[in-house]
């Protein structure tokens, strides 16, 4: 909203200082900015892009380079300027003095007025101070208390970050600070999320492998001062969107209405901070998508065949594979879907099943012929290739999605069909096919552009731009194939300068206890139940990427989260945080002491200058987890320094015992300050909470991740630092069962745990039925089932697809017993074994 309070007073405090101190305070800065410019414009004209920048508003642009958006920055900047001439107060470490006598002189309807050239002003004066909203927001700020409300109001609110202001939607009313051009010193980097469903409830493992792990990273590169532009979005179009509307009896639109703001309050509450979340349900995405096509068309990539595929009169459209249902052709199976058998474990062509039927009218659909466009990949494979090469040489790729894309190119490429006989996608423009609509896997990646394009008009900048931008796209180990061969080979048939994948992070699975996640059997922690635990979202983030699955399969469990909480963060970080503040505040009345550095201090700077050195290191490189690992081993030396060196002991003691004291004290709360710049990405709020309890400037944010890993001291003596409390609670054993039960935590069959096959059969070989354990198989034989389709849909590594069809099978001999019957597939009389 714009009307928030403090935006506000940071847009009216911008606007006053372009008047005031432009035009009368600092006219040797004025001077020395034009002078700059002046020579940027002349010299180096050919190099300044403007663009890769959110919406503007009038920029302040600084000798560097660098242009200042935010009210905030240029107020900063100024103020420096300010400071330097003896205008600047600084004890009120905000705003001259002169500027908060206009604020008060708008607030309290007190008389001002400005004459000649800046008479103008007047008239705006008269405009905000008639804006109700303004004057509601005064009287937040101030609370009766003027100009000190103010200051103490001022003081509470988070400091100016890059991520502020970002929303769902597109905002122009408070951009952020960000380079406008590109510089030889500065990454330009673009991030994506995997656009998650909009028909499913993401759970934790979605928001794992995509999101989090997305906001994590760019939430680093802006604290590294990167220029960095996260998009993401909901995926919308395709036959589940459909089957989801019919479901809920509502039109597609409105579904997709409807789950785009789950999606996004969820979002919000975990505090991801996109750029932009948009949606693939837009004009742009038509837009942009059958541009595409067209380019591929014209360039020769696209084929056509004739495919065969049932229909359902009844429901009057075309069955995808999952949506029928018939006699499996290989073993009877009365059961087996459209695209594989269940039973015998066969890959099935939808039209061989015997009297097939239609899973949602159970009429017997017929066959149609029905002609399609396919995506050459053959033809497209060396260009394909010699793109990899190098994509995977120079980036950050993660092992799983080298190895997913190589098993994908071991075999060939196949053409693949991107057209659907759907009511619900993007239209295929092409008079031939116009019943059809675009392949939810073509259309969906086109998604990031349009995305991009729905937050600014400059997105061909981002995405056609690959020697000046770097793209991250981060996702689950599933959506490998269609980021690193499928998408990409669009865009290189589509010939339009697009810029590619650069570095491709892809996480394993998250199960949840020792099971997977299921929506249809509710297992599992999703997005919406989190908030309703009561634990703060930090934590939830805390503990989702200290489990991150990062580099192999981890879980989720409740008894892990709560003893991370109580270890990790309670006695651990919180503790060595909180005992820095407090030492402060006791024993040196809230200022920090002066520090006499010993060896004993040195060693533990460099211990502390290491860590942050990996920390950099892991997180330039996207490993996540493992650099979290290196915060907490700071607070762990803190700790230990804490308790070795007994600050509380000796301040009781003489001169040079009090001067030990307030070493330990003032070096622990200048680490405490770098660990709350460390935990930004982790725990943005719990890292803003230390920062305001420290009273720590802004320029520690800005500074301490910008260099190589070189601890600053940003708390000096005699800095006055803010009221401790602490930062954590405890997760207590009974609250944590309570909420097992409550969220997710039935003991259902877990086809995970299913024993080997041999052993399992004959424990189970109990006369009699089980209806149950039966109900809970069938669950565990359509969710395995899923499994092993999306794994051959993904041409997934032989030996993991047998071994995922073995347990298949496993669980349908234990589902047969269970209803008491035979355990074995009916005999196949006169067919061969494939
Ligand atoms: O797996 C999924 O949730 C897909 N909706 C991801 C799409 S990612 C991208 F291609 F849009
Ligand atoms: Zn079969």
């Amino acid at each position: 909203m714009c009307a928030k309070p403090v935006e506000l007073v940071r847009q009216f405090v911008y606007l006053l200082l372009c008047e005031f101190i432009w035009h009368y305070l600092t006219k040797l800065v004025i001077l020395f900015v034009c002078f700059f410019c002046l020579f940027v414009l002349v010299f180096f004209s050919e190099r300044v892009v403007p663009f890769l920048s959110r919406p503007t508003l009038p920029a302040l642009l600084l000798p560097t380079g660098l242009h200042l958006f935010s009210s905030n920055a240029i107020c900063r900047s100024l103020c420096l300027n300010c400071l330097y001439i003896g205008l600047y107060d600084p004890f009120c470490d905000l705003l001259p003095s002169f500027l908060i006598f206009s604020l008060l002189s708008l607030l309290f309807h007190f008389p001002v007025s400005f004459t000649g050239e800046h008479k103008s002003v007047n008239g705006w004066f008269d405009r905000v101070a008639s804006i109700h909203s303004c004057l509601s927001a005064a009287q937040k700020v101030l609370q009766g208390k003027g100009l000190q409300g103010m200051k103490s109001y001022m003081q509470r609110q988070p400091a100016p970050q890059s991520s502020q202001g970002r929303n769902t939607q597109p905002c122009n009313c408070n951009p952020i600070e960000v380079s406008a051009r590109l510089s030889e010193g500065k990454r330009n980097i673009l991030v994506t999320s995997a656009l998650p469903y909009v028909n499913n409830v993401p759970h934790l493992g979605n928001i794992i492998g995509c999101v989090l792990s997305a906001d994590v990273f760019s939430r680093y590169g802006r604290l590294r001062g990167w220029n960095l532009l996260f998009v993401c979005g909901t995926d919308e179009y395709g036959t589940a969107t459909e089957n989801k509307a019919r479901e809920e009896g509502l039109t597609p639109q409105l579904i997709c209405d409807k789950y785009h703001a789950v999606h996004s309050s969820i979002y919000k509450w975990f505090q991801i901070d996109f750029d932009f979340f948009g949606r693939t349900t837009t004009e742009k995405q038509t837009e942009i998508a059958q541009d595409i096509f067209w380019r591929l068309h014209k360039n020769g990539f696209l084929v056509e065949d004739t495919v065969e595929q049932l229909r359902c009169e009844q429901c009057q459209r075309f069955l995808a594979d999952r949506f029928v249902e018939g006699i499996c052709p290989h073993c009877k199976y009365p059961e087996a879907r459209g695209d594989q058998c269940d039973k015998c474990g066969r890959l099935i062509n939808a039209v061989e099943l015997r009297e097939p039927q239609c899973k949602v009218c159970r009429q017997t659909p017929v066959i149609r012929s029905s002609k399609h466009l396919f995506l050459d990949l053959p033809k497209l494979e060396t260009q394909l290739e010699q793109w990899l090469e190098k994509s995977t040489s120079t980036g950050d790729w993660t092992t799983n999605a080298k190895q997913i894309t190589r098993s994908w190119l071991r075999d060939g490429l196949k053409p693949r069909c991107i057209t659907r006989d759907l009511l619900w996608g993007t239209p295929v423009p092409h008079p031939d096919f116009k019943e059809k609509v675009f392949y939810v896997w073509f259309d969906a990646p086109i998604g990031y552009l349009s995305i991009t394009a729905n937050y600014t008009d400059e997105w061909e900048k981002w995405w056609k731009n690959p020697h000046q931008v770097e793209l991250y796209n981060f996702m689950a180990k599933d959506n490998v194939p269609f980021h690193s061969v499928v998408f990409p080979c669009s865009l290189l048939g589509a010939q339009d300068n697009y810029t590619l994948v650069s570095h491709l992070v892809a996480t394993e699975y998250l199960n949840y206890e020792d099971t997977k996640f299921s929506k249809s059997r509710g297992v599992g922690v999703f997005g919406d139940m989190a908030k309703d635990t009561g634990i703060p979202a930090d934590v939830w983030r805390f503990y989702l990427l200290y489990v991150r699955p990062e580099g192999q399969d981890s879980a989720f469990s409740w008894a892990d989260m709560a003893l991370k909480n109580n270890s990790e963060l309670l006695n651990n970080l919180g503790n060595f945080i909180n005992r820095a503040g407090m030492f402060v505040t006791k024993f040196f009345e809230g200022c920090v002491p002066v520090m006499e550095l010993q060896q004993e201090d040195k060693k533990l700077l460099a211990l502390v200058g290491w860590e942050l050195q990996q920390y950099i290191q892991l997180m330039d490189k996207v490993k996540i987890r493992d650099a979290l690992k290196h915060i907490l081993n700071i607070s762990r030396h803190g700790n230990q320094y804490i308790q070795v060196n007994e600050p509380w002991k000796n301040i009781k003691g003489g001169d040079t015992e009090r001067q030990r004291a307030g070493t330990v004290t003032g070096v622990s709360v200048n680490i405490a300050c770098l660990l709350s710049v460390m935990l930004m990405p982790y725990m943005p709020e719990v890292s803003q909470t230390i920062r305001n309890q420290l009273n720590a400037p802004q320029s520690c944010v800005s500074t301490m991740l910008q260099g190589n890993g070189t601890f600053v001291c940003s708390l000096c003596a005699g800095h006055r630092i803010g009221t401790v409390s602490p930062l954590f609670q405890k997760l207590e054993a009974d609250q944590i069962e309570a909420l097992k039960k409550r969220f997710g935590g039935q003991q259902v069959f877990d086809p995970a745990a299913v024993p080997a096959p041999a052993a399992a059969v004959e424990v189970v070989t109990v006369n009699g039925v089980d209806p149950e354990k039966a109900k809970q198989l069938t669950q565990a034989v359509a969710e395995q089932g899923d499994k092993v389709r999306a794994l051959k849909a993904q041409n997934a590594e032989k030996a993991v697809i047998t071994a995922e069809v073995a347990k298949l099978l496993d669980l349908k001999k234990q589902l047969a017993l269970a209803e008491g019957k035979s355990p074995e597939p009916a005999p196949q009389k006169g067919k061969k074994k494939k």
